[in-house]
Protein backbone atom coordinates (compact mmCIF):
# COMPACT_ATOMS: atom_id res chain seq x y z
CA UNK A 1 0.00 0.00 0.00
CA UNK A 2 1.57 3.49 -1.02
CA UNK A 3 -0.26 6.12 0.75
CA UNK A 4 0.14 9.65 -0.77
CA UNK A 5 -0.17 12.96 1.94
CA UNK A 6 -0.80 15.85 -0.76
CA UNK A 7 -3.21 13.43 -2.76
CA UNK A 8 -5.56 16.03 -3.81
CA UNK A 9 -2.90 18.33 -5.54
CA UNK A 10 -1.52 18.95 -8.87
CA UNK A 11 1.64 16.49 -8.37
CA UNK A 12 -0.61 14.36 -5.29
CA UNK A 13 -3.27 13.64 -8.03
CA UNK A 14 -1.14 12.96 -10.97
CA UNK A 15 0.59 10.40 -8.08
CA UNK A 16 -2.13 8.71 -7.34
CA UNK A 17 -3.41 8.53 -11.17
CA UNK A 18 0.02 6.79 -11.89
CA UNK A 19 0.18 4.25 -9.42
CA UNK A 20 -3.30 3.23 -10.24
CA UNK A 21 -2.11 2.92 -13.83
CA UNK A 22 0.57 0.66 -12.48
CA UNK A 23 -1.80 -1.11 -10.65
CA UNK A 24 -0.22 -0.22 -7.27
CA UNK A 25 -2.65 -0.62 -4.11
CA UNK A 26 -2.77 3.43 -3.08
CA UNK A 27 -4.28 5.00 -0.67
CA UNK A 28 -5.11 9.18 -0.74
CA UNK A 29 -4.63 11.02 2.64
CA UNK A 30 -7.81 13.54 2.07
CA UNK A 31 -9.15 15.95 4.20
CA UNK A 32 -12.84 16.05 4.59
CA UNK A 33 -12.97 19.95 3.59
CA UNK A 34 -10.61 18.92 0.32
CA UNK A 35 -11.86 18.53 -3.43
CA UNK A 36 -11.28 15.46 -3.25
CA UNK A 37 -14.28 14.29 -6.02
CA UNK A 38 -12.27 13.28 -8.54
CA UNK A 39 -10.16 10.52 -6.59
CA UNK A 40 -13.27 9.15 -6.35
CA UNK A 41 -13.82 5.76 -8.11
CA UNK A 42 -10.38 4.86 -9.27
CA UNK A 43 -10.50 2.05 -6.80
CA UNK A 44 -7.92 4.20 -4.79
CA UNK A 45 -9.01 3.72 -0.51
CA UNK A 46 -9.41 7.35 0.65
CA UNK A 47 -7.55 7.84 4.70
CA UNK A 48 -9.43 11.00 5.89
CA UNK A 49 -7.12 13.29 8.04
CA UNK A 50 -5.55 16.35 8.20
CA UNK A 51 -1.79 16.82 8.61
CA UNK A 52 -2.37 18.81 11.95
CA UNK A 53 -4.27 15.60 13.63
CA UNK A 54 -1.91 13.19 14.53
CA UNK A 55 -4.66 10.65 15.30
CA UNK A 56 -5.44 10.66 11.63
CA UNK A 57 -1.87 10.02 10.48
CA UNK A 58 -1.03 7.42 12.45
CA UNK A 59 -4.55 5.91 11.39
CA UNK A 60 -3.32 6.21 7.42
CA UNK A 61 0.49 4.68 8.10
CA UNK A 62 -1.15 1.72 9.24
CA UNK A 63 -0.01 -1.08 6.78
CA UNK A 64 1.62 1.56 4.30
CA UNK A 65 4.95 0.29 2.76
CA UNK A 66 5.73 3.60 1.45
CA UNK A 67 4.87 6.93 1.80
CA UNK A 68 4.93 9.85 -0.88
CA UNK A 69 4.52 13.45 0.71
CA UNK A 70 3.86 16.30 -1.20
CA UNK A 71 1.25 18.32 1.13
CA UNK A 72 2.42 21.42 1.66
CA UNK A 73 0.85 24.95 2.97
CA UNK A 74 2.22 27.51 0.05
CA UNK A 75 -1.61 27.94 -1.06
CA UNK A 76 -3.82 27.15 2.03
CA UNK A 77 -7.29 26.13 1.24
CA UNK A 78 -8.86 27.73 4.99
CA UNK A 79 -6.90 28.59 8.16
CA UNK A 80 -3.53 27.43 8.04
CA UNK A 81 0.16 27.70 8.65
CA UNK A 82 3.44 26.26 8.25
CA UNK A 83 4.29 25.85 11.54
CA UNK A 84 1.19 23.68 12.06
CA UNK A 85 1.21 21.80 8.33
CA UNK A 86 4.68 21.74 7.34
CA UNK A 87 6.47 21.90 10.87
CA UNK A 88 4.67 20.09 13.57
CA UNK A 89 2.20 18.18 10.97
CA UNK A 90 5.32 16.84 9.01
CA UNK A 91 6.56 15.50 12.29
CA UNK A 92 3.73 13.79 13.17
CA UNK A 93 4.26 12.03 9.85
CA UNK A 94 7.25 11.16 10.43
CA UNK A 95 6.86 9.33 13.54
CA UNK A 96 3.74 7.88 12.75
CA UNK A 97 6.10 6.42 10.07
CA UNK A 98 8.90 5.06 12.22
CA UNK A 99 5.95 3.89 14.63
CA UNK A 100 4.04 1.88 11.58
CA UNK A 101 8.01 0.54 10.00
CA UNK A 102 7.43 2.23 7.15
CA UNK A 103 9.76 1.31 4.29
CA UNK A 104 10.10 3.98 2.51
CA UNK A 105 9.71 7.84 3.14
CA UNK A 106 9.59 10.15 -0.51
CA UNK A 107 9.50 13.47 0.25
CA UNK A 108 9.21 16.23 -2.39
CA UNK A 109 11.54 19.18 -1.41
CA UNK A 110 12.97 22.11 -3.61
CA UNK A 111 16.01 23.66 -4.97
CA UNK A 112 18.55 24.94 -2.59
CA UNK A 113 18.93 28.65 -2.48
CA UNK A 114 21.13 31.51 -0.84
CA UNK A 115 18.00 32.66 1.17
CA UNK A 116 16.07 29.70 2.79
CA UNK A 117 15.69 30.68 5.66
CA UNK A 118 13.88 33.24 5.15
CA UNK A 119 11.07 32.25 2.82
CA UNK A 120 8.72 29.53 5.18
CA UNK A 121 8.34 27.40 2.61
CA UNK A 122 11.56 26.78 1.64
CA UNK A 123 12.32 26.64 5.10
CA UNK A 124 10.37 23.93 5.89
CA UNK A 125 11.59 22.29 3.09
CA UNK A 126 14.91 21.94 4.60
CA UNK A 127 14.04 21.32 7.98
CA UNK A 128 12.22 17.94 6.91
CA UNK A 129 14.70 17.55 4.94
CA UNK A 130 16.82 17.18 8.64
CA UNK A 131 14.07 15.57 10.16
CA UNK A 132 14.24 13.29 7.63
CA UNK A 133 18.05 12.58 7.88
CA UNK A 134 17.95 12.02 11.31
CA UNK A 135 14.73 9.07 11.49
CA UNK A 136 16.44 6.41 10.77
CA UNK A 137 13.93 6.09 7.92
CA UNK A 138 14.82 4.98 4.44
CA UNK A 139 14.14 8.41 3.04
CA UNK A 140 13.99 9.74 -0.99
CA UNK A 141 14.37 13.53 -0.79
CA UNK A 142 13.48 14.44 -4.44
CA UNK A 143 14.68 18.40 -5.16
CA UNK A 144 12.61 19.33 -7.52
CA UNK A 145 13.26 22.90 -9.73
CA UNK A 146 10.58 24.93 -10.58
CA UNK A 147 7.48 23.36 -12.22
CA UNK A 148 6.24 24.68 -15.80
CA UNK A 149 3.06 24.28 -14.53
CA UNK A 150 3.52 27.09 -12.44
CA UNK A 151 5.88 29.60 -13.51
CA UNK A 152 4.90 30.12 -17.02
CA UNK A 153 1.61 30.42 -15.46
CA UNK A 154 2.92 33.02 -13.25
CA UNK A 155 4.42 34.98 -15.36
CA UNK A 156 1.37 35.98 -17.25
CA UNK A 157 -0.85 33.28 -18.43
CA UNK A 158 -3.64 30.73 -17.76
CA UNK A 159 -2.86 28.29 -20.32
CA UNK A 160 -0.37 25.82 -18.26
CA UNK A 161 -3.35 25.27 -16.21
CA UNK A 162 -5.18 23.93 -19.35
CA UNK A 163 -6.34 19.82 -19.35
CA UNK A 164 -4.70 19.80 -15.71
CA UNK A 165 -6.98 17.64 -13.38
CA UNK A 166 -6.22 20.14 -10.04
CA UNK A 167 -3.78 22.91 -11.09
CA UNK A 168 -1.64 24.77 -7.93
CA UNK A 169 -2.69 27.72 -9.65
CA UNK A 170 -6.31 27.59 -9.78
CA UNK A 171 -6.61 26.79 -6.32
CA UNK A 172 -9.13 28.69 -4.42
CA UNK A 173 -7.01 31.40 -2.22
CA UNK A 174 -7.64 35.28 -2.33
CA UNK A 175 -3.95 36.22 -2.93
CA UNK A 176 -3.32 33.67 -5.62
CA UNK A 177 -6.74 34.48 -7.36
CA UNK A 178 -6.45 38.11 -7.28
CA UNK A 179 -2.26 37.40 -8.51
CA UNK A 180 -3.72 35.33 -11.75
CA UNK A 181 -6.29 37.70 -12.27
CA UNK A 182 -3.66 40.41 -12.57
CA UNK A 183 -1.34 38.70 -14.67
CA UNK A 184 -3.76 35.91 -16.16
CA UNK A 185 -3.49 37.14 -20.00
CA UNK A 186 -0.58 39.17 -20.18
CA UNK A 187 1.21 36.82 -22.12
CA UNK A 188 -1.78 35.50 -24.87
CA UNK A 189 -3.79 39.34 -24.69
CA UNK A 190 -0.61 42.05 -24.11
CA UNK A 191 2.28 39.61 -25.70
CA UNK A 192 4.10 40.58 -22.47
CA UNK A 193 5.61 37.99 -19.93
CA UNK A 194 6.12 39.48 -16.68
CA UNK A 195 9.58 37.86 -15.32
CA UNK A 196 10.91 37.80 -11.55
CA UNK A 197 14.75 38.35 -11.59
CA UNK A 198 16.76 39.33 -14.38
CA UNK A 199 17.56 38.78 -18.20
CA UNK A 200 20.59 36.24 -16.84
CA UNK A 201 18.50 34.07 -14.80
CA UNK A 202 17.71 30.64 -15.80
CA UNK A 203 16.00 27.52 -14.98
CA UNK A 204 15.48 24.00 -15.10
CA UNK A 205 11.91 24.10 -15.81
CA UNK A 206 10.09 20.70 -15.36
CA UNK A 207 6.52 19.30 -15.84
CA UNK A 208 4.81 18.77 -12.59
CA UNK A 209 3.27 15.77 -13.95
CA UNK A 210 7.40 14.27 -14.78
CA UNK A 211 7.83 14.80 -11.05
CA UNK A 212 4.98 12.01 -9.69
CA UNK A 213 6.38 9.96 -12.02
CA UNK A 214 9.77 10.40 -10.57
CA UNK A 215 8.02 10.29 -6.95
CA UNK A 216 6.05 6.94 -7.90
CA UNK A 217 9.58 5.37 -9.85
CA UNK A 218 11.41 6.02 -6.96
CA UNK A 219 9.59 3.40 -4.59
CA UNK A 220 11.81 0.43 -3.93
CA UNK A 221 13.93 1.87 -6.79
CA UNK A 222 17.85 1.49 -5.34
CA UNK A 223 18.87 5.04 -6.75
CA UNK A 224 16.17 5.74 -4.29
CA UNK A 225 17.16 4.68 -1.09
CA UNK A 226 18.55 7.27 1.42
CA UNK A 227 19.36 9.61 -1.39
CA UNK A 228 18.80 13.16 -2.46
CA UNK A 229 18.33 13.73 -5.69
CA UNK A 230 18.01 16.69 -7.81
CA UNK A 231 15.67 16.68 -11.00
CA UNK A 232 14.81 19.08 -13.33
CA UNK A 233 13.88 19.43 -16.74
CA UNK A 234 15.69 18.45 -20.04
CA UNK A 235 16.82 21.92 -20.46
CA UNK A 236 18.05 24.76 -18.94
CA UNK A 237 16.23 27.88 -20.18
CA UNK A 238 16.58 31.60 -19.79
CA UNK A 239 12.94 33.63 -19.49
CA UNK A 240 13.78 35.23 -22.89
CA UNK A 241 13.91 31.41 -24.22
CA UNK A 242 10.71 30.63 -22.45
CA UNK A 243 9.08 33.81 -23.48
CA UNK A 244 9.98 33.35 -27.26
CA UNK A 245 8.64 29.27 -27.20
CA UNK A 246 5.14 30.93 -25.80
CA UNK A 247 5.42 33.86 -28.98
CA UNK A 248 6.16 30.33 -31.41
CA UNK A 249 3.38 28.51 -30.02
CA UNK A 250 0.66 31.12 -29.81
CA UNK A 251 1.60 33.18 -33.33
CA UNK A 252 2.58 36.37 -31.36
CA UNK A 253 5.81 37.85 -30.33
CA UNK A 254 5.91 37.93 -26.49
CA UNK A 255 8.64 40.28 -24.90
CA UNK A 256 9.86 39.89 -21.64
CA UNK A 257 9.25 42.94 -18.43
CA UNK A 258 11.67 42.05 -15.69
CA UNK A 259 11.20 43.06 -12.25
CA UNK A 260 14.09 42.58 -9.75
CA UNK A 261 13.86 40.09 -7.50
CA UNK A 262 14.92 42.91 -4.71
CA UNK A 263 10.93 43.99 -5.81
CA UNK A 264 9.50 40.52 -4.43
CA UNK A 265 11.78 40.53 -1.33
CA UNK A 266 10.24 44.17 -0.14
CA UNK A 267 7.11 43.04 -0.86
CA UNK A 268 7.39 39.61 0.78
CA UNK A 269 8.65 41.62 4.13
CA UNK A 270 5.97 44.40 3.61
CA UNK A 271 3.06 41.38 3.38
CA UNK A 272 4.51 39.36 6.44
CA UNK A 273 2.48 40.44 9.19
CA UNK A 274 -0.75 40.71 7.43
CA UNK A 275 -0.43 37.36 5.88
CA UNK A 276 1.96 34.49 5.78
CA UNK A 277 0.69 32.85 2.56
CA UNK A 278 0.91 35.83 0.38
CA UNK A 279 4.32 36.88 1.62
CA UNK A 280 5.49 33.44 0.90
CA UNK A 281 4.41 33.40 -2.54
CA UNK A 282 6.68 36.99 -3.17
CA UNK A 283 9.57 35.13 -0.98
CA UNK A 284 9.16 32.40 -3.71
CA UNK A 285 9.19 34.96 -6.24
CA UNK A 286 12.13 36.40 -5.04
CA UNK A 287 14.13 32.97 -4.68
CA UNK A 288 13.40 32.33 -8.18
CA UNK A 289 15.51 35.08 -9.28
CA UNK A 290 18.17 32.93 -8.80
CA UNK A 291 19.17 30.64 -10.90
CA UNK A 292 18.46 26.59 -10.85
CA UNK A 293 20.02 25.16 -13.69
CA UNK A 294 19.69 21.16 -12.56
CA UNK A 295 21.45 18.50 -14.83
CA UNK A 296 17.39 16.95 -14.44
CA UNK A 297 18.92 14.34 -17.38
CA UNK A 298 21.15 12.35 -14.79
CA UNK A 299 17.81 11.53 -12.02
CA UNK A 300 15.50 11.67 -14.89
CA UNK A 301 17.22 8.70 -16.35
CA UNK A 302 18.10 6.64 -13.52
CA UNK A 303 14.22 6.86 -12.48
CA UNK A 304 13.38 6.17 -16.15
CA UNK A 305 11.52 9.79 -16.55
CA UNK A 306 11.34 10.98 -19.83
CA UNK A 307 11.46 14.72 -19.69
CA UNK A 308 8.64 16.93 -21.24
CA UNK A 309 10.32 19.89 -23.28
CA UNK A 310 9.28 23.00 -22.20
CA UNK A 311 8.36 23.52 -26.38
CA UNK A 312 6.03 20.43 -25.84
CA UNK A 313 4.96 21.17 -22.66
CA UNK A 314 3.48 25.03 -23.89
CA UNK A 315 2.20 23.55 -27.16
CA UNK A 316 0.11 20.85 -25.86
CA UNK A 317 -1.26 22.94 -23.81
CA UNK A 318 -2.31 25.54 -26.40
CA UNK A 319 -3.53 23.13 -28.24
CA UNK A 320 -6.38 22.66 -25.47
CA UNK A 321 -9.33 24.48 -25.56
CA UNK A 322 -9.82 27.11 -22.78
CA UNK A 323 -11.30 26.11 -19.44
CA UNK A 324 -10.56 22.46 -20.33
N1 LIG B 1 5.76 24.82 -7.92
C1 LIG B 1 7.05 24.60 -8.09
O1 LIG B 1 7.70 25.18 -8.95
C2 LIG B 1 7.75 23.61 -7.18
C3 LIG B 1 9.08 23.27 -7.44
C4 LIG B 1 9.72 22.34 -6.61
C5 LIG B 1 9.04 21.77 -5.54
N2 LIG B 1 7.77 22.17 -5.29
C6 LIG B 1 7.08 21.60 -4.12
O2 LIG B 1 6.10 20.70 -4.59
C7 LIG B 1 5.01 20.75 -3.71
C8 LIG B 1 3.83 21.24 -4.51
O3 LIG B 1 3.00 20.20 -4.77
P1 LIG B 1 1.61 20.53 -5.46
O4 LIG B 1 1.82 21.47 -6.58
O5 LIG B 1 0.96 19.25 -5.73
O6 LIG B 1 0.82 21.34 -4.28
P2 LIG B 1 -0.64 21.84 -4.28
O7 LIG B 1 -1.30 21.61 -5.61
O8 LIG B 1 -0.66 23.23 -3.73
O9 LIG B 1 -1.37 20.87 -3.22
C9 LIG B 1 -1.18 21.02 -1.85
C10 LIG B 1 -1.63 19.74 -1.16
O10 LIG B 1 -1.31 19.82 0.24
C11 LIG B 1 -2.48 19.44 0.95
N3 LIG B 1 -2.54 20.02 2.29
C12 LIG B 1 -2.43 21.32 2.64
N4 LIG B 1 -2.63 21.44 3.96
C13 LIG B 1 -2.88 20.20 4.45
C14 LIG B 1 -3.17 19.69 5.73
N5 LIG B 1 -3.27 20.48 6.80
N6 LIG B 1 -3.38 18.35 5.86
C15 LIG B 1 -3.30 17.54 4.78
N7 LIG B 1 -3.04 17.96 3.54
C16 LIG B 1 -2.83 19.29 3.38
C17 LIG B 1 -3.60 19.98 0.10
O11 LIG B 1 -4.83 19.47 0.51
P3 LIG B 1 -6.20 20.36 0.33
O12 LIG B 1 -6.57 20.23 -1.12
O13 LIG B 1 -7.14 19.74 1.27
O14 LIG B 1 -5.85 21.77 0.69
C18 LIG B 1 -3.13 19.52 -1.26
O15 LIG B 1 -3.41 18.17 -1.45
C19 LIG B 1 5.29 21.79 -2.65
O16 LIG B 1 5.73 21.21 -1.47
C20 LIG B 1 6.34 22.65 -3.31
O17 LIG B 1 7.17 23.32 -2.39
C21 LIG B 1 7.10 23.03 -6.09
Amino acid sequence: MILVVGATGQVGTAVVRKLVADGRPARAFVRRTSNYQHLQGLGVELAFGDLRDPASLDAACQGAEAVIATANAIVPQGPSSFAAVEGKGYQDLIAACQKHSVQQFIFLSVPVTPHDSAVPSFRYKRLNEERLQASGLNCTILRASLFMDCWFAFIGSTIPARGAEAPTIERQYWFLELFMKGVGNLIPGAGAALIPGNAQVRHAFIAADDVASALVNAIGHPAAARAILEIGGPEVLSWQQVAGIYGQALGRKVRTVYAPGSVFRVMRAAMSPFSEAASDIMGLNWLVSYSTPYAGRKTAAALGVRLTSADAFIRSKVGLAAGS
